[in-house]
């Protein structure tokens, strides 16, 4: 497929383009810092000025498309570009950021007629990574059903991309699919990182013991992309088991004691539901921390 690409300079984006291009994909990566990988051009454009964002979706992917009898369009946008939490700048600029990127991203979708839009939402939406204090789930596992009244400026713009993109697929009929990502892991982090989670699940609270690798990550891109006709749809992504060396139990005992518990839960089994995008787009991820530790 040929794929807009936002955000792919990125910590997640970058390896979900790889996995895209490995998977056969041509790449447009847009994004205001620069990319290397081979076979994939980054477009220079701010997000946030929709004029820039309609120029790049009506326009070639690179100079080699001039070859072509006609110019082509886009068979998807994948949207990752954002500001990606609270406290890298200020609240206001965030919740801007994210909220006039996505909206300019989904009206030149519409405008252009491309297909199918993925973008990335977050786990924040569930209001535990971010609160004051501490906030525990009104359930678990949390699945998409779980409600997202989120308190943060971040959490709130993703919430609100949702809603637009809601609004936009009833406007259209075309596939536009978020993804609630939880804590992306890079294949180096679990080396600098999860020692200390491992040992001190406090630490791990706040994304509610989860993680995703970022290659799976690119693994659930594709899944989307290849699943066809579902409309509107959120997704969790997550891995199938916690990140800490507890287990799910004794976790429940030490942090998630009088939580409504919905299904029966196996040993590591995440508090961080990916059945849903298991059982729709076929998503199953391959890259646990125990294997690799
Ligand atoms: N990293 C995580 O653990 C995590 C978890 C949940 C959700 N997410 C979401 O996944 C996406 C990717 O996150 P990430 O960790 O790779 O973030 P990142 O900051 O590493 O990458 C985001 C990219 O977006 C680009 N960008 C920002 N504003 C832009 C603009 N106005 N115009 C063009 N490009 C712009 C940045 O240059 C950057 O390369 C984000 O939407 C983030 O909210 C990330």
């Amino acid at each position: 497929m040929r794929i807009l690409f936002t955000g792919g300079s990125g910590k997640a984006g970058k390896h979900a383009v790889r996995y895209l291009v490995e998977a056969g994909h041509r790449v447009l990566n847009v994004d205001l810092r620069p990319f290397d990988l081979d076979g994939v051009e980054t477009r220079h454009v701010d997000l946030t000025d929709a004029g820039q964002v309609m120029d790049t979706v009506l326009n070639y992917a690179a100079l080699d498309e001039l070859d072509l009898p006609e110019k082509p369009s886009f068979d998807a946008i994948v949207h990752f570009a954002a500001v990606p939490r609270i406290l890298v700048t200020s609240d206001a600029e965030c919740y801007r950021t994210n909220t006039l990127a996505t909206y300019n991203v989904l009206e030149a979708a519409a405008r252009a007629g491309v297909p199918k839009v993925i973008f990335a939402s977050s786990e924040t939406t569930y209001a535990i990574c971010f609160a004051q204090g501490e906030k525990r789930p009104d359930y678990i596992p949390i699945d998409e059903d779980h409600p997202t009244v989120p308190h943060d400026s971040y959490a709130m713009s993703k919430v609100v991309n949702e809603a637009t993109a809601r609004s936009f697929q009833a406007r259209t009929g075309a596939d536009i699919y978020g993804l609630r990502i939880n804590n992306v892991i890079e294949p180096h982090e679990y080396e600098t990182l999860f020692p200390t989670f491992v040992n001190d699940p406090e630490k791990r609270r706040r994304n509610i013991f989860a993680y995703i690798d970022a290659r799976d990550l690119g693994q659930m891109v594709d899944c989307c992309l290849r699943t066809n006709g579902l409309g509107y749809e959120v997704f969790n992504v997550s891995n199938d088991h916690h990140s800490v060396a507890a287990t799910t139990p004794e976790l429940i005992t030490r942090f998630y004691q009088g939580v409504p518990k919905r299904a029966e839960m196996g040993e590591r089994e995440t508090f961080y539901s990916n059945a849903k995008a298991k059982r729709l787009v076929g998503f199953q991820p391959r890259y646990d921390w125990r294997d690799i530790l």
